[in-house]
């Protein structure tokens, strides 16, 4: 068994695990990845060194792509390996701050195709130790012959730590399951830190309401809205979208601001200079809580307001309104706003009859409980935990008439959406509704427009 001999001295001669560790399956030693202070710089071709050192066919080559970081919120990178004569690919790649080469930068998520080795012998969770992204055996192949791109989800620190480095190292073998016949290739990336966060002034509190009605009272989950100033520099705005989105959820920091209720991080939805919308932590603690916003959250220039206070209740329903009166409503399963045309131009007056969809926040607990940031369900419903009922022009609706009660699907667990039929008696104009759970009932002054 030459083959055997051989890898056997190979091992022998790097000298540092037994054999087995060393199959492919398992995935390489680290640390391989060729950071200089890392045991002299070591790469893949301490092993594999058919062709001398690493680099030195010049008809190959690794490559990192990697975007400037947001602190906090993962991306992926890009590894890609290729040569035009490699049938089988496996890569090491690591972070680190490029002020100290043995300090890791972020973290990199495990997942069904990477694995993470922790320096000097772990596996994830390194709890802060350097870390080595790297290849599980079912992803070393598959790839088109020639090249191969890997990805790798890599999770920045959670503030801004200035410049960090990859490096990479990446092996275009020959698919021989052996360690001969492989070219081994190293690289670095440098990426800088996007939107490092250079607000100027301590943000200051005016007042804190729920996001639809704007009242002091609010509940779990409830979406509330900030009103201050110096949350933004004049002029500009933030609204978090799904690549702001961290582990599937809304951001706990936009724009460069944090907020804490009951001293907890929330999360945050929207920022201007004099506004913030954001989210009551889920929490079933009731009473008054401390509320405070956070510029430069986790920075040497972080400025921190006032605090400030809310009162939580376990209940503190509202309904979104177009202009603090007229509903914010839908025709059920439409885009077509319930409004009077002055109200919304592309709306209309519900019919009697109609099924229409109303959308509030501080309706309490769902089944089941989604946390604070993460989005509902969008293909099974989620309802509320507790009853609710719903009065048209003074009247309560037939539970018939309430055909679902629930998070709006596929939004903000903290939103929700109530599907209600117009009663066929309902007169027209503008009818009172409001909605009552947990003997909370909403602000009154919220009008449905009606009109056969
Ligand atoms: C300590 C020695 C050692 C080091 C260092 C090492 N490998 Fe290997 N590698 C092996 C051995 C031994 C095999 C053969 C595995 C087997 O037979 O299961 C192998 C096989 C492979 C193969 C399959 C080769 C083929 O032709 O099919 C890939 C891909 C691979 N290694 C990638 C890497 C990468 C990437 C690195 C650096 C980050 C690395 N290895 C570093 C020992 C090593």
């Amino acid at each position: 068994m030459r083959k055997q001999t051989q890898k056997l001295i190979y091992c022998l001669v790097a000298g540092l695990l037994p054999i087995a560790v060393f199959g492919f399956s398992s995935g390489p030693p680290i640390p391989r990845a060729g950071v200089p202070g890392d045991a002299g710089g070591q790469n893949c071709s301490s092993c594999h060194r058919t062709f001398g050192g690493a680099n030195a066919d010049p008809a190959g080559s690794v490559k990192i792509e990697a975007a400037t970081y947001k602190p906090g919120v993962p991306q992926v990178i890009k590894v890609t390996v290729q040569h035009p004569e490699a049938l089988r690919w496996g890569f090491q790649l690591t972070a680190r701050l490029k002020g100290d080469d043995q300090k890791m930068a972020g973290t990199f998520t495990v997942d069904s195709n990477v694995q993470v080795r922790c320096s000097p012998t772990g596996n994830s969770p390194c709890n802060g130790a350097l870390e080595f992204a790297e290849h599980r055996e079912v992803y070393t192949h598959g790839g088109v012959n020639g090249s191969k791109t890997f990805e790798i989800e890599w999770n920045p620190p959670a503030s801004e730590v200035g410049e960090v480095i990859f490096y990479a190292a990446g092996n275009a073998a020959n698919g021989d399951g052996n360690l001969t016949g492989d070219r081994i290739y190293t690289t670095t990336l440098t990426v800088a830190a996007g939107g490092a966060c250079t607000l100027t002034k301590k943000p200051a509190l005016r007042g804190v309401g729920d996001a639809a009605a704007g009242k002091p009272g609010l509940a779990m989950n409830s979406l509330l809205s900030i009103y201050g100033n110096d949350f933004q520099v004049a002029g500009s705005s933030r609204l978090a979208g799904p690549a702001d989105f961290v582990g599937g959820a809304f951001p706990k920091q936009l724009g460069c601001i944090a907020v804490e209720v009951a001293g907890q991080r929330v999360p945050v939805t929207y920022v201007q200079s004099d506004q913030i919308n954001a989210q009551v932590p889920t929490l079933t603690q009731t009473g008054t809580v401390n509320v405070l916003v956070i510029a430069n959250p986790g920075q040497v220039n972080e400025l921190r307001s006032d605090v400030g206070t809310i009162s939580l209740q376990n209940y503190a329903p509202q309904l979104f309104t177009f202009n603090g009166s007229s509903v914010a409503a839908l025709i059920a399963g439409t885009a077509t706003p319930v409004a009077n045309p002055s109200v919304a131009a592309s709306g209309r007056p519900a019919k009697p009859g109609e099924i229409i969809s109303l959308f509030g926040t501080g309706f309490g607990p769902t089944e089941p409980v989604y946390q604070a940031g993460e989005i509902a369900s969008s293909t099974t419903p989620v309802k509320l935990r507790d009853p609710v009922t719903i009065a048209v022009g003074g009247t309560t609706l037939a539970a018939s008439d309430v055909l679902f009660a629930g998070a709006a699907p596929g939004l903000i667990s903290g939103l929700y959406q109530i599907n209600i039929r117009i009663p066929a008696a309902t007169a027209d104009g503008d009818i009172p509704v409001s909605v009552q759970i947990g003997g909370i009932t909403s602000a009154t002054g919220t009008t449905i427009p009606v009109k056969r």
